[in-house]
């Protein structure tokens, strides 16, 4: 399995608000290569299977309401240490808690509407990429 690679998604609020630019700079500029993109939407039901996982939380349905409700940048990026270290790029699930920098804290609005994903784990970021990407898609 490999452990240099992570899965993210910039989401619709981020989108909405004009933030894919200044996201995407702060991912490479902090040493994530991008070796898989893609502008795309998903469906309720795509959004329902890549959170099913969340299924019996009391905020499922509006997740996938709200991964649903526009546009999306997926991407697969590459680094030493991507999952964990993405994560820490990132910040808190919860923007308030968010540290000062980090992506949620600078672009999030809320805990439901947090500008990105990334994975939580080596084991995801590997499942997480393939509902994305082919084989062929990714570029390492
Ligand atoms: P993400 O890292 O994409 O993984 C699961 C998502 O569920 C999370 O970001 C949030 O967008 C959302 N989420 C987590 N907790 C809550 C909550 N308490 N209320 C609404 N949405 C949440």
């Amino acid at each position: 399995m490999a452990t240099n690679r992570t899965l993210t998604m910039i989401k619709p609020d981020a989108v909405r608000n004009g933030h894919i630019g200044g996201i995407l700079e702060q991912m490479v500029g902090s040493g994530f290569k991008i070796i898989a993109m893609k502008y795309t939407k998903l469906s309720k039901e795509k959004a329902g299977e890549f959170y099913a996982v969340h299924k019996e939380r009391p905020f499922y349905g509006e997740l996938v309401d709200f991964m649903s409700s526009g546009p999306i940048v997926a991407a697969v990026l590459e680094k030493d240490n991507a999952v964990e270290d993405f994560r820490t790029l990132i910040g808190s699930t919860n923007p308030a808690e968010a540290a000062p920098g980090t992506i949620r804290a600078k672009y999030a609005t809320s805990i439901g509407e947090n500008a990105v994903h990334g994975s939580d784990s080596d084991e995801n970021a590997a499942l997480e990429a393939s509902f994305h990407f082919a084989a062929t898609e990714i570029f390492a």
